[in-house]
């Protein structure tokens, strides 16, 4: 994510902001930038690439109050405008997290004077801050809040006041001996003091050199805990957790949280796709899509396939990317380009071609102003944040929250889905989070069949409809990260051959949540233990009869039949890791795999 950092003390600012700012480099940014108070003004100094640059540009600056950041984009490109710090007058802002209802504020703001130069949500913050701003900036920053709608975490500065907040974003204030410190995380300020404070949500921070002043939402003080941190810088950068594998898998619950941010009202059965660029009537219009992507984002195109199929009129191909150039597309058809890092050589090539074919383009990425973006009608964006280890996890679902979102959308316009049903999967999408945030609370149980088994030389994953594709993700993954033979199986598909293959010594996973084909699925899981397999289901948490038939079961909680790929995954991610860390596999960073493969 978004990195911030904040100083107020009696040392020159520049230099600790922006090594501060290179503490955070490791989680991935695309532009950076600082502000100073500098004796009589803010001065800012921004750009667009690495820390280094905006460094070379600054001139001495002696002023001993600032704020910086890094920027990973959301809203708008990556470029000098949009990056951080954004200024209104003498305030000025950095910040995490999305505005939901920055459009209406934009428009509110507009109407009072105030001009708008970038793209970004942020801005509307700066202009607001300013808007209430009457000499003291808690107050100014506390009357902005109460307006805001969304995720956030904030530094402000004005003059030589400094604040800070947060909502649903993290952030710290570190404490020193005539200085303090705002950072969005631990790495950024471990170097100059291990005293650190947690804000906590709706929480409001006043930093001065000598003291920090801390106010819940109604203004009212609070006492806050210090921590003492003992990490060290390795183990701060991952957040005290071993592998950014493992973290990314954590962070899911956060990354879908800002896939869904602004963009469902469960209550009305609304859902809002900035970037979709179709109305309601092309949508209605669409008789075919094509689904384009490689490997992971393959897989949950597949999802995307039986979703459209099961919620729309549609009829949906899915192509592996690299031999889209040898099928064919029609021209009516609306093609979706789904790729994490927007670089991929072979999906590029296969838009290329579905453009040659006179097809309307969509891509879903997670990275705003990549090559793709530039190249198609649409693009919604997944915002997952940077992802750190090579291996894909939480992009994968927070591009299986896009899906459903898209899915449900076209469901709706195309008038298969009514009101009623698109309220209740929206409510059940919303829990998703929370029900993640379960899974990987019960990881011990995953590690503990993960070890059992990590000296397999094969093991096979088998689903059925909707959980065919986490079969095949989940063999993708323990191939790409434990280097053992691993095969998914539409589990019906078993007996056509693959039969033979399983025996004793081929642990086998099998995903059987209820629904539609679970008694189906029962049935194939009886043909596997015929063959003496060792079997693990996923399973819901409130099925009692699924132990019967099978070794071990792993309980998932329980929701819409269409939903449980999303928590079947992070099983299988988790059942996939703690192997790979039992075989001592170099788990961020894969043998033969890239973030971004640039070769055809
Ligand atoms: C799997 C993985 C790869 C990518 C594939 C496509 O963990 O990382 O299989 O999914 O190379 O990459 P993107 O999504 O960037 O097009």
């Amino acid at each position: 994510m978004c990195g911030i950092v904040g100083y107020n003390g009696r040392r020159k600012a520049a230099p600790i902001l922006i090594d501060s700012l290179k503490r955070l480099e490791y989680r991935g940014y695309d532009s950076a930038g600082i502000a100073v108070f500098n004796e009589s003004a803010i001065e800012v100094y921004k750009d667009k690439g690495k820390i280094a640059d905006v460094e070379k540009t600054l001139p001495e600056i002696t002023g001993t109050v600032g704020i910086g950041h890094t920027r990973w984009a959301t809203h708008g490109k990556p470029n000098k405008v949009n990056a951080h710090p954004h200024v209104s007058g003498n305030v000025v802002v950095v910040h995490n997290g999305i505005i939901e209802n920055y459009e209406q504020l934009k428009d509110k703001l507009t109407g009072s004077g105030y001009i708008f130069v970038s793209e970004t949500d942020t801005e509307v913050l700066a202009h607001l801050v300013n808007y209430y701003y009457k000499g003291d900036l808690t107050d100014a920053v506390f009357s902005a809040l109460k307006d805001i709608k969304g995720s956030y975490a904030i530094a402000v500065l004005c003059g030589s006041e400094l604040v800070a907040a947060r909502k649903d974003s993290p952030l710290i204030i570190g404490i020193g001996s005539d200085e303090n410190f705002i950072a969005s995380d631990i790495p950024a300020i471990l170097k100059y003091t291990r005293k650190i404070i947690y804000l906590d949500d709706l929480e409001v921070a006043t930093v001065t050199p000598d003291s920090v002043s801390f106010f819940d939402f109604n203004k009212q003080p609070v006492e806050k805990k210090i921590n003492n941190i003992e990490w060290d810088m390795e183990a701060a950068e991952k957040s005290g957790y071993e592998h950014f594998m493992l973290k990314e898998i954590h962070e899911q619950p956060k990354a879908l949280h800002e896939t869904f941010a602004g963009r469902i009202s469960e209550l009305e059965g609304n859902i809002s796709l900035d970037g979709l660029n179709l109305t309601e009537t092309q949508v209605k219009g669409i008789p075919r899509i094509s689904i384009i992507a490689c490997g992971t984002s393959f897989n949950a195109g597949l999802l995307g396939k039986y979703l459209f199929e099961h919620l729309t009129d549609v009829h949906v191909d899915v192509e592996i990317a690299s031999e889209f150039r040898y099928a064919h597309s029609s021209p009516g058809s609306l093609v979706i380009a789904i790729t994490q890092s927007g670089e991929t050589a072979d999906t590029l090539a296969a838009l290329r071609e579905a453009k040659g074919f006179g097809c309307r383009t969509l891509a879903i990425t997670n990275v705003v102003g990549s090559t793709i973006t530039r190249e198609v009608d649409g693009v919604i964006y997944i915002r997952s944040g940077p992802e750190i280890g090579v291996a894909a996890t939480k992009t994968f679902v927070s591009q299986l929250g896009v899906l459903y979102l898209l899915a449900f959308y076209f469901g709706k316009c195309k008038g298969k889905l009514s009101s009623d049903s698109i309220k209740r999967m929206l409510a059940s999408l919303k829990r998703i989070p929370a029900q993640i945030t379960r899974i990987n609370s019960n990881k011990e149980i995953i590690r503990k069949y993960a070890e059992k088994f990590s000296a397999s030389n094969d093991i096979f994953f088998i689903g059925r409809t909707f959980n065919y594709p986490i079969a095949l993700e989940g063999a993708l993954k323990l191939k790409e990260i434990s280097y053992i033979h691993a095969e998914g199986y539409a589990a019906g598909e078993l007996k056509h051959g693959p039969l033979a293959l399983i025996t004793k010594n081929t642990p086998v996973i099998a995903i059987a949540t209820k629904g539609l084909i679970y008694d189906k699925m029962v049935n194939n899981i009886k043909e596997v233990k015929a063959r003496e397999a060792p079997i693990i289901a996923i399973a819901d948490e409130k099925d009692t009869e699924i132990e019967k038939y099978v070794d071990a079961v792993i309980k998932i909680p329980a929701t819409e039949d269409i939903l449980s790929p999303i928590l079947a995954i992070v099983v299988m991610q988790l059942f996939s890791y703690y192997t790979a860390r039992a075989r001592n596999c170099p788990i961020d960073q894969p043998r033969n795999l890239a973030k971004s493969v640039t070769v055809e």
